[in-house]
């Protein structure tokens, strides 16, 4: 561990990756991969029947407004979190894909010049007729342009996600190639393509309710569009979103019942399954309603509901991608508390603190159990836990042992934190040694009345001189 630990007490460092990452697929794949393709066909259409051209550009409005903000910023938001969270994964994924992200870094800057020429050009005027005819096909083919480049940035970054979760063949021949074309890869890109394309049609729909007059043409026109497009891709969806669960190996479907409900919800696993696919039913009610009657339309809000649902729907996919990876960030090569597996061995007989850069105790000794005990705690549980927040290890000890205002038995403690990657498969092994684990208990036993936030570098700041004379070279 050659960094110094960032950590989050109470909020939990997951849910803040979690919390602008998912912000982030919904702005990307609802109002950008999803929606341009629908803009272009509408412009498409504009350039007979202008009504067309009018709604779709007040559509792309909203997209242009919401993804160069909010969907830019959570972008960048997603590198932050997680190189101060977890630095060690973002650098070997750095490592493994430094070309593909290089490449999608300049996809994505065109993507950005792309959507500020289509927005700003989209109403310039041109000296003749002629001209003006010439001038709109340039603009349709900047849409585009802008639609494939909103799918490749996505497409580059499904690779890796992909590779997180099983990098196949790489874990052999560590080359590129095997890693970009890892065996989830077209299975997941395919299934986030269609998805994306259906939120895009619910944003889309929602959108035109507010921007149509209710008597309108246009109105019926664009429900009636708007309804097949989404009638179209919700079969998709099922389809390439099966083949997607198909393809997920076996031992992280293990995780799956309590990655979609979390352990205290995880006999309602059942419940939530149907909760999914009700959703999706609920979308083709609403849909299926405008379809029919277009001009009847219930209250505009109505149609947040089918943006809600698929928006849900979208967040919860993220999640349980995110949770059934565990135990590993990257799988079967680094366990999700940034330690590689390879490395185990060594961190088991040395101790973790040993080969730590950045930490107040070296060894633990007789006198300094406590200390010790919290830097193991931030090393090893603090990337999934807080002491008192979310996922809290107090509470997690006491829903244990039965909240009986006791002290936690260490002994208990110790044989369940030795073996609960056996019965916890989100949960990598224990990596220090027995000295460590010891001084954890205590630690724990420590926190369990009397709460004291485990605080991250960020709040203790950082004593050079520690680092100093604890030499680096010792580190794995
Ligand atoms: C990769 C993330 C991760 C790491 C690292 C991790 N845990 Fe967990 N742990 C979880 C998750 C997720 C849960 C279940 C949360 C839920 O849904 O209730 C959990 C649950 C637990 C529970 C309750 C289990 C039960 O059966 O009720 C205990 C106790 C626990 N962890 C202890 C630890 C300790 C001690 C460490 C550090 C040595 C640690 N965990 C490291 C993710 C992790």
């Amino acid at each position: 561990m050659d960094f110094p630990i960032f950590h989050l007490d109470f909020f939990g460092d997951r849910l803040m990756i979690a919390v602008i990452a998912i912000l982030h697929v919904l702005i990307n794949h609802g109002l950008a991969v999803g929606l341009v393709p629908i803009v272009l066909c509408m412009e498409i259409k504009g350039l007979k029947d202008p009504t067309w051209d009018r709604l779709a550009y007040k559509i792309l409005t909203v997209a242009f407004i919401i993804t160069t903000t909010v969907g830019a910023l959570t972008g960048v938001g997603i590198w932050f979190s997680s190189s101060l969270i977890n630095p060690y994964s973002i650098g070997s994924l750095i490592r493994v894909f430094y070309g593909a992200w290089f490449v999608e870094w300049t996809v994505f800057v065109t993507e950005v010049i792309l959507i500020m020429i289509y927005y700003l050009t989209w109403k310039k005027k041109h000296k003749t007729e002629a001209h003006q005819l010439v001038g709109k096909s340039y603009h349709v083919l900047t849409g585009y342009a802008l639609a494939i480049f909103s799918w490749v940035t996505m497409a580059i970054i499904v690779a890796i996600l992909g590779f997180m979760m099983d990098p196949g063949n790489w874990n052999n021949d560590r080359t590129f190639l095997s890693g970009f074309t890892n065996p989830i890869y077209v299975p997941q890109l395919t299934f986030r393509t269609f998805l994306a394309l259906t939120t895009g049609g619910a944003v889309a729909l929602c959108l035109t309710m507010f921007f149509t007059d209710k008597n309108s043409e246009i109105r019926k026109k664009s429900v009636r569009f708007l309804s097949k497009w989404i009638f179209a891709f919700i079969p998709f969806t099922l389809i390439a979103g099966f083949w997607y669960y198909l393809v997920i190996p076996e031992g992280m479907l293990k995780n799956m019942s309590v990655a979609v409900g979390t352990q205290q919800f995880q006999n309602y696993y059942e419940i939530l399954r149907q909760v999914l696919m009700y959703s999706l039913g609920g979308v083709l009610l609403i849909v299926g309603f405008a379809f029919l009657y277009p001009r009847f339309t219930p209250p505009k809000w109505a149609f947040f509901i089918p943006v809600l649902l698929m928006f849900g729907l979208l967040g919860y996919f993220e999640r349980v991608r995110e949770f059934i990876r565990k135990p590993y960030v990257i799988g079967g090569y680094m366990y999700s508390n940034t330690f590689r597996v390879e490395d185990y061995p060594l961190l088991q007989r040395d101790g973790i603190l040993k080969h730590s850069a950045f930490v107040s105790t070296k060894e633990v000794t007789a006198h300094n159990q406590y200390e010790a005990g919290k830097n193991v705690f931030l090393i090893a549980c603090s990337r999934c836990h807080t002491t008192g927040g979310v996922n809290s290890l107090v509470e997690k000890f006491d829903n244990m042992y039965g909240n009986t205002g006791k002290p936690w038995g260490a002994s208990a403690m110790k044989a369940y934190i030795s073996n609960m990657h056996l019965s916890r498969y989100y949960m990598p092994p224990f990596p220090g040694n027995e000295k460590e684990l010891d001084a954890l208990i205590v630690y724990l036993k420590g926190i369990q009345f009397n709460s004291a936030p485990a605080e991250g570098v960020q709040n203790t700041g950082l004593e050079l001189g520690t680092a100093k004379d604890q030499s680096l070279t010792s580190n794995p």
